[in-house]
């Protein structure tokens, strides 16, 4: 018996018996932190038994690094490692929580880079089943190439490098089938080609990645702002496939199994995020499939004059209110302004006022980033409220409180059907007594639309960083 390769073989069970417990946990906030820590059990796990699995021999179904058996291979992981890992803490400690979805975009490219490198490297292998073994190579270059170029652009897109807008080329959606039929017509010949031709061979490779990295980069730049985190999603699942096309071309049980489970769980969330957007799952996979050049509204139809109120005028405000409803977003996390909405919180109930929150599924920047802020400020998780739960007791309410949030709260996604953003659920703040707008200017938020919200009788902004705003408050109060 093989002592190395029954261990690896038993680690990596482990390990994915590990990391599907850490997704079940990640699920709710009360289990997320232990989520996290059976996930990074199961990282720890995997990478050893992946290293003993690469350096002790081939038959442990581990990562061959130069060929060598015996544990010279380590000469060649270690300094990666050591490299890689230096990278990764000082890039994890610097970003801050409103940037994780551009980080985490481009730690997709990365897979999607590793995927193509993969998958060139065995095209030059013999397999024991070529012609599998050359499908698999298509499909792992095929699907790498894709999340490298569209990771890439989204990535450019939420750090706000290029513009949001989607771009609509005439014709695209003939443009993206075409690339896919062409795919597959190219796969077949791939395989038809006898493998001593290599020169032919090693060009129909190269022509297909090129046509997949353009329509990785073509589908996300179809895609517009407000669609961005279905994109990120998505790209997490096409993440996860690649490194599954890359566990098999490495022989690679491990990476399999975990590329499945974000592969699946990445296209789950997506499914979810589009019903809660109101977007066709088809559609923004597709790269806007369906939507046409030229439908896209500019949203900057003239509102009128907006009203402004103090911190005293709000405090007044609340000083009569019975019922209030908080609705965060993306402002109060870049102000971090969550400890003082927790304070303001504590004190109104107090003083006998209901509070609850309402939170939209795509507040902030990321799924969960509002909850996982409010709880961090010890707010109650049974004031935290779905907008599903609280949008038919908005119109009960006296005054609602919107803490940076733009998009959420905008009526144009259910009054204006040429508006980017038209369709999505919001939260139904305007049907309050009293509107009060956190935020520095009247700027348009994500999707870059004007909300005419701000110009409602009923609403009144508040001007300046959330955080002194709601501290003045709390002074006044
Ligand atoms: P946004 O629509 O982005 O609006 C945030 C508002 O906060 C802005 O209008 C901004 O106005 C204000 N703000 C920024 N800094 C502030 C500060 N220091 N103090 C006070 N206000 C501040 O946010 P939202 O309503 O949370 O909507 C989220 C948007 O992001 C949606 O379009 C969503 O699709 C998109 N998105 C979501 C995700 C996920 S998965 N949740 C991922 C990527 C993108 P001023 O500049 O005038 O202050």
């Amino acid at each position: 018996m093989n002592i190395p390769f029954t261990l690896v073989q038993g680690a990596y069970i482990v390990a994915g018996l590990l990391f599907i417990l850490a997704l079940s946990g990640l699920s709710k906030h009360e289990t997320a932190r232990m989520g996290n820590r059976y996930g990074i059990a199961g990282m720890t796990i995997a990478l050893i038994a992946t290293i003993i699995g690469a350096t002790v021999g081939q038959e442990a179904g581990g990562v061959a690094v130069g060929r060598e058996s015996g544990w010279g291979g380590l000469t060649w992981i270690a300094p990666a490692m050591i490299v890689a890992a230096l990278i990764g803490v000082t890039v994890a400690r610097r970003v801050e929580m409103t940037q994780m979805p551009e980080l985490i975009a481009m730690l997709h490219s990365f897979v999607g880079l590793a995927a193509v490198l993969v998958g060139w490297n065995s095209s030059y292998e013999v397999a024991a089943y070529p012609a599998i073994h050359d499908v698999e190579v298509f499909v792992g270059v095929f699907i790498g190439a894709v999340t490298l170029t569209g990771s890439i652009v989204a990535y450019l897109k939420l750090s706000a490098k290029i513009k949001s807008a989607p771009m609509m080329l005439p014709a695209h959606n003939a443009v993206n089938l075409g690339i896919i039929v062409a795919f597959v017509v190219m796969t077949v010949v791939y395989v038809l080609v006898p493998h001593d031709q290599m020169v032919l061979r090693q060009t129909l490779l190269g022509l297909m990645t090129l046509l997949a990295l353009f329509l990785g980069w073509h589908l996300v730049a179809s895609i517009g702002g407000g669609d961005m985190p279905v994109v990120v999603s998505m790209l997490n699942s096409y993440s996860g496939w690649a490194a599954a096309a890359a566990g098999f071309l490495l022989n690679n049980d491990l990476l399999i199994i975990t590329g499945a489970l974000v592969g699946s769980s990445g296209a789950y969330l997506s499914y979810i995020m589009c019903r809660a957007m109101n977007r066709s799952f088809i559609s923004v996979i597709a790269g806007g499939f369906g939507v046409e050049a030229g439908t896209v509204a500019s949203g900057d139809a003239d509102h009128g004059e907006h009203r402004e109120v103090t911190a005293e005028g709000a405090a007044a405000l609340l000083g009569e209110a019975r019922t209030v409803v908080i609705t965060p977003g993306y402002g109060m996390a870049t102000a971090q302004a969550q400890h003082a909405v927790a304070e303001l919180t504590r004190r109104l109930r107090e003083r006998n006022v209901k509070v609850r929150f309402g939170i939209h599924p795509v507040a902030g920047r990321l799924p969960g980033h509002m909850n996982v802020l409010l709880a961090e400020a010890k707010v109650p998780y049974d004031i935290v409220l779905e907008m599903d739960e609280i949008n038919d007791d908005l119109g009960d309410t006296d005054v609602v409180l919107v803490i940076g949030a733009n998009d959420t709260v905008n009526p144009a996604a259910m009054d204006d059907p040429g508006s980017p953003i038209a369709g999505m659920p919001v939260l139904h703040v305007w049907e309050a007594k009293d509107v009060v707008v956190f935020k520095r200017s009247m700027a348009t938020g994500y999707a870059g639309v004007q909300n005419p919200l701000f110009f409602k009788d009923n609403t009144q902004m508040l001007f300046g960083d959330a955080k002194a705003r709601v501290e003045d408050i709390i002074a006044a109060l």
